[in-house]
């Protein structure tokens, strides 16, 4: 089995602030990956370091065999490699006055011809395609809507859509349900799982709760200060490992998680440390 994503030793700094030091890190086709962390402790600057968003000041990372960025360079061929990636973010990234299905089909704009591109012209066999990905993520009624009136979760849905029509084999999602309501959180998870598990895309989804990479994600990366603290299965995940790799910032871990008890969650079935007030 090859790796779809594979780090080496990346670090990356802003000014003084070391973002990244030292990250290894291994992914293989078809794994599922929370990626953890209290804010600040680096999750978005390594998921845009994958997609080649930015170069690091060291390290290599190659995705699906190709590789992203060496020793500080971007690859040349960067576009054509990203065709593989799909990238969710927090804020869903939708172009809010175009059609969902428009937006769905941004995501062919790798293999459209510029002139096509630029006027949004799309062929009958693309607008088929990203139907086809707004049924799979269940929001076909929407395609001729403007993307601004879709409801947050629906909008992720979208952004879902667009991941894809891109033929991405590998999903990014930088805490795509942070912006979210419980239900629609647990809508979007449930989506990246199915997605997962059927299509075999791999995924890594970075998250603010620990509870939704216990209940979706067979392995946790653990992130803090620029430096995986843990890489593992998520099911060791105790409450008490959390607190002694986080210590105050275990806290910021839980979300609402803390509130509610008793839970079948192995890092919150534990008596937890600290006070729920
Ligand atoms: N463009 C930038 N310029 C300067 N500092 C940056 C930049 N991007 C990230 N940082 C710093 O790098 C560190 C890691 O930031 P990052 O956004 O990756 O954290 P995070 O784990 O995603 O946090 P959050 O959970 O709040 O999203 C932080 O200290 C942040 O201030
Ligand atoms: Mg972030």
């Amino acid at each position: 089995m090859s790796a779809a994503i594979e780090i080496r030793n990346i670090t990356k700094s802003f000014g003084n602030c070391k973002a990244l030091q030292g990250i290894d890190l291994e992914i293989q086709e078809g794994e599922m990956v929370a990626l953890i962390g209290a804010s600040g402790s680096g999750k978005s600057t390594l998921l845009r370091h994958v997609a080649g968003f930015i170069a690091a000041d060291a390290g290599t990372i190659a995705v699906m065999g190709q590789t992203v960025q060496q020793e500080g360079r971007l690859a040349r061929n960067i576009r054509g490699i990203r065709a593989n990636i799909g990238f969710v973010f927090q804020q869903f990234n939708l172009v809010g006055r175009l059609s969902v299905i428009t937006n769905v089909m941004t995501g062919l704009l790798h293999r459209t011809s510029l002139w096509r591109g630029l006027l949004m012209r799309f062929s009958v066999p693309d607008r088929q395609a990203a139907l086809e990905a707004l049924v799979a993520v269940g929001i076909e009624q929407k395609a001729w809507l403007r993307a601004t009136t879709l409801s947050g979760g629906q909008q992720q849905r979208a952004a879902i859509a667009r991941c894809l029509v891109q033929g991405a084999r590998v999903i990014l999602a930088d805490e795509p349900i942070a912006s979210l309501d419980p239900e629609s959180s647990r809508n979007v998870m449930e989506l990246l799982a199915t997605l997962n598990r059927e299509r075999r895309c791999t995924v890594v989804v970075s998250l603010h709760q620990v509870e939704f990479a216990l209940k979706y994600c067979p392995r946790t990366v653990a992130l803090h200060r620029g430096r995986v603290v843990y890489d593992g299965p998520s099911a060791a995940l105790t409450t008490q490992l959390l607190c002694e790799l986080y210590g105050s910032d275990a806290e910021e871990l839980f979300g609402r998680a803390l509130d509610s008890s008793p839970h079948k969650h192995p890092a919150i079935a534990a008596p937890l440390p600290f006070s729920a007030a």
